[in-house]
């Protein structure tokens, strides 16, 4: 399984916050937002990442992420030229996944709950269909929307429907066995111009392929696109971090627990964080990792 990470867009709900700096560079709290779609592939996994940025941004998450080594994965680039939706991504990537199954997250997308990590490598087992996450939100409009039948079977997605069929919003995480980008080229622009991820879901839905499996109340699924979900995404990992003592999305903590890495390239990774929090985290994972 292959992963894809859009993070491009224009960010636009954010300016002036976001008219030099992609919106996924912004920190949520004590590290780069990026940070926290890359620990969701990691978790599921998926060590071989595909960054679709857009052309100005590449040099920058290059700067932050390189090819990836030091969190045991490697990351390759490609440019999104403009907004054209989520389902290019499978038309942009299509040389990367060369018809393997994949992961797609986004790059504002934020994810965390007891038993996540088990779910997310069930669902990379996936070689036949689509997989997504239903979660139940107050107000749905601003997403895709899923329709139940009475089995509670999805029956359809709707994109940003003005008079939503459920509360069930799809997250920004999908997967999609080996046909997605066969099936993406087909997809012709919406309204709105964009190729839609709702669309090539439907036409799994269609094929009687798509699985959903509903993130209960137990999770949190937080998007940032706007500035007071950005503060609250902030203010949720702060409060979770300080409680417990333990990191949301720290990438080499994952990937030492996850066997990308061992703990002498661990030691080596703390050097790079140098006097910040962050970096203190690393040396006390190592301390009791020593111990243990
Ligand atoms: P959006 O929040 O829909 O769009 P945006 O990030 O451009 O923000 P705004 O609406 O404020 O202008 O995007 C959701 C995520 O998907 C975000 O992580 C950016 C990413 N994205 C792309 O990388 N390429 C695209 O073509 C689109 C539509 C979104």
């Amino acid at each position: 399984m292959k992963g894809l990470i859009l993070s491009g867009g224009s960010g636009s709900r954010l300016y002036p916050a976001t008219r030099s700096v992609n919106k996924q560079l912004l920190p949520i709290f004590d590290k780069p937002m990026i940070y926290y779609p890359i620990s969701v592939l990691m978790l599921a996994g998926i060590r071989d990442i595909l960054m679709i940025t857009r052309p100005e941004d590449e040099s920058l998450y290059r700067h932050l992420l390189g090819d990836g080594q030091q969190f045991g994965l490697t990351i390759s680039y490609i440019h999104q030229p403009a907004p054209n939706g989520l389902a290019e991504a499978f038309i942009l990537g299509e040389s990367f996944l060369v018809g393997e199954p994949s992961a797609l997250i986004l790059g504002d997308n934020l994810f965390y709950g007891h038993g996540l990590a088990d779910k997310l490598q069930d669902a990379a087992k996936l070689q036949d269909g689509a997989t997504i996450f239903p979660y139940y939100v107050k107000d749905p409009s601003q997403y895709g929307v899923v329709e139940f039948n009475a089995d509670g079977r999805v029956i359809g997605i709707e994109e940003k429907p003005a008079l939503p069929k459920s509360h069930y919003a799809v997250p920004g995480l999908y997967f999609f066995d080996g046909q997605a980008s066969t099936l993406a080229s087909e997809i012709t622009p919406s309204a709105r111009g964009e190729l839609e991820i709702t669309d090539l879901i439907n036409k799994y839905i269609a094929r009687g392929k798509l699985h959903a499996h509903k993130l209960g109340r137990g999770y949190a699924w937080l998007d940032t696109g706007t500035h007071d979900n950005l503060l609250n995404a902030s203010l949720f990992v702060r409060t979770v971090e300080e409680r417990q003592g333990l990191k949301i999305g720290c990438l080499e903590e994952i990937a030492l627990r996850m066997g990308f890495i061992d703990i002498e390239q661990f030691e080596k990774a703390i050097l790079f964080y140098k006097n910040s929090a962050y970096g203190d985290y690393l040396r006390e994972v190592f301390n009791l990792e020593k111990l243990s």
